[in-house]
């Protein structure tokens, strides 16, 4: 991603323009409804090209322009070179503009389906969204979808851009058509602010200057809205708020906290808490690259030092002590799934929020959005650019607030633990009391003493496998010399498992991430209780794999992959699954119709094809330094 970039682009242009009003805006719409036309006109009209920059357009448009060797306003912002030869726009692109009366920085947002991130990614940031819809074709899915997403992003006011209006004559009926239904829309999404213009883009109508061609049209030039229509801050938070980036610590004598403040203001002498922890100090100083200040407020990178000696790390939140912040790990909130695999239930991702990363998994699909009619729809899972309403689990308490007080405070990420992919963008509704009010009964009698009375150290041994490797046969057979040596054994076997507690459960992968998450507790349970346990289970992924040995203390859960290749399994198929599969009466299954992950680094390494059963449980037992 090139965020980065594109942040330090946006300060420096800010830091030129501090003394006119600021507009964020996007535009958004379908592949070809005229986004980066649009875009370019504006740039051009509102002449801050460059001449240079004009010639060189000139002799583009003449190469890979698609408008007969006028000026292609789109190879404006379709600036890389990979978007150019597609055809359509890939990325948010930032640009800058201005007028007498204001300046403008617009995130062009692509249309293509598959992009649905960089729109979310513009839109989070943007005071007003520009949605375009092609006057022939009206509203299409997309318009919905990213109205939507303009929503629930917290983008208020939007302009429909009816484009391409020389192409149905100039039509007031067309016109009035499209912008009756968008009006409707938008009062189904709540969508306060609507304002529709009739344009083309490409010709120039309505563009700067309202048109000949619309003389029926008596609302202001699209330039006019935007040098005009409000801007509303979004946030209500207004009491100081720093999400700690970095500790500073160039020398024993300093200490500061740097960041950037998301709400409020604060000076020297302000009472402030440090949060999750909840610890009390007072602003030393307001420390800045251009000397200290007297006071800082929203927007400005400061380094805050403390009166007194107290820890705060990156993540952390300091805020204004007679305003704190809620803390929570529970909550409810909106995703925009955009992963390529499902997000499923029970999975462990990240989750960043702020300067914070902690670990989160959904606990519940509540239900996803179908984005054409707003309808609550039942599911098990959501799939790439899909909206769902979501219970969430963290796994450490973080300050927040919620995503309508506060966009930096309330809107998260969640990231892929084995890709380090952006899979999500979400919102945070509100935290879920029901887990703060359970706490840890405390117990006199713990593992080590459960242990200790059966002469043992308590341990998880994780077999995975495909089936018919070969899990429960070795699992036994080492269940068996365990016994003889007099010690505490459970064995979990998933065919047996699937009989009880998981009956409910089926094959589909979110199915099997919550048939190992069931497992991995009773097995945590069990060796809590002191048993050596043994679980035998496919757990064909890393991700449920890692989950499972996160619930261990180090050194107690030994990952043991049973290496048996497909072609072996199938060949011996003790249970005539394989060839039931085979002949499609049984879906997916593991190895031929649904992926097996082999462990990367498993504690132990068994192939089958080398050593019969007895002789793999002694290599585990020697593993355990217990043959
Ligand atoms: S897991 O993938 O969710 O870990 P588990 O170990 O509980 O699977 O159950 C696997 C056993 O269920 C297999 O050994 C096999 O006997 C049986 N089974 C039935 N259908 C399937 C299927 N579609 N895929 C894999 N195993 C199946």
């Amino acid at each position: 991603m090139r965020t980065d970039d594109a942040s330090a682009q946006v300060a420096a242009y800010l830091q030129q323009h501090e003394t006119k009003g600021l507009l964020r805006f996007i535009t958004c719409g379908s592949v070809d409804d005229g986004k980066s036309t649009l875009i370019g006109r504006l740039l051009h009209d509102t002449k801050l090209l460059l001449d240079d920059q004009v010639s060189a357009l000139e002799a583009d448009s003449r190469k890979h322009g698609t408008q007969n060797g006028e000026i292609d306003f789109a190879l404006l912002v379709d600036g890389l070179a990979a978007e150019r030869e597609q055809g359509i726009t890939i990325d948010v692109a930032y640009r800058f503009f201005g007028t007498e009366r204001r300046k403008f920085i617009v995130a062009d947002c692509p249309g293509h389906e598959q992009y649905t991130r960089n729109m979310a990614t513009g839109a989070s940031t943007a005071d007003v969204a520009i949605v375009l819809v092609d006057a022939r074709k009206g509203l299409l899915t997309q318009t919905r979808r990213h109205s939507y997403i303009v929503k629930l992003l917290g983008i208020n006011r939007v302009v429909l851009a009816v484009n391409k209006m020389d192409l149905v004559g100039f039509d007031q009926t067309v016109f009035d058509g499209i912008a009756g239904q968008y009006r409707a829309l938008a009062a189904h999404l709540g969508i306060a602010h609507v304002q529709c213009i009739p344009l083309s883009a490409l010709r120039g109508d309505n563009m700067i200057a309202r048109s000949p061609q619309t003389p029926w049209y008596t609302g202001p030039s699209l330039l006019e809205h935007l040098e005009t229509v409000p801007v509303e801050q979004h946030d209500t938070e207004t009491a100081f708020r720093l999400p700690v980036q970095w500790v500073c610590r160039p020398n024993q004598d300093f200490r500061g906290f740097a960041g950037t403040v998301v709400a409020g203001q604060v000076a020297p002498g302000d009472a402030v808490v440090v949060l999750p922890a909840g610890r009390r100090s007072t602003v030393a100083r307001v420390v800045t690259a251009d000397g200290d200040l007297p006071v800082a407020s929203e927007g400005q990178a400061i380094t805050l030092t403390l009166a007194d000696e107290i820890d705060a790390s990156r993540g952390d939140v300091i805020v204004a002590a007679g305003a704190p912040l809620e803390v929570a790990d529970q909550f409810a909130a909106h995703l925009l799934w955009m992963g390529d695999d499902h997000l499923l239930p029970g999975r462990p991702y990240l989750l960043k929020i702020g300067t914070r990363t902690v670990g989160a998994s959904v606990t519940e699909i509540k239900h996803k959005v179908d984005v054409n009619t707003q309808e609550a729809l039942a599911a098990k899972y959501l799939g790439l650019n899909e909206v769902g309403v979501c219970n969430l689990h963290l796994d450490q308490p973080v300050p927040f607030a919620s995503y309508a007080d506060s966009r930096a405070l309330g809107g998260f990420i969640l990231i892929d633990r084995q890709s380090n992919a952006t899979v999500a963008a979400g919102t945070l509704d509100f935290a879920l009391r029901r887990a703060a009010n359970i706490h840890w009964q405390h117990l006199d009698v713990d593992k080590a003493a459960r242990a200790a009375i059966k002469h043992q150290q308590a341990r998880c041994l994780w077999f995975t496998g495909l089936s018919g490797a070969g899990k429960s046969t070795i699992a036994n057979v080492l269940e068996k010399k365990l016994q003889a040596q007099g010690r505490h054994t459970y064995l979990l076997d998933g065919d047996n498992v699937r009989h009880g507690l998981n009956k409910d459960l089926g094959f589909t992968d979110e199915d099997r991430v919550e048939n190992i998450r069931r497992v991995a507790e009773v097995a945590k349970l069990m060796t809590d209780a002191g048993l050596i346990v043994l679980v035998s289970f496919i757990s064909p992924f890393r991700a449920e794999r890692d989950m499972a040995r996160a619930l261990f203390e180090p050194g107690e859960f030994m990952e043991i992959f049973v290496d048996t290749s497909l072609a072996d399994a199938e060949r011996r198929d003790v249970k005539g699954l394989y060839a039931k599969a085979r002949r499609g009466e049984l879906r997916n299954f593991t190895g031929i119709d649904s992926p097996y992950e082999a462990p990367e680094r498993p504690e132990l390494h068994l192939r089958t094809a080398t050593a019969d059963a007895a002789a793999l449980a002694d290599a585990v037992l020697a593993a355990l330094g217990l043959h």
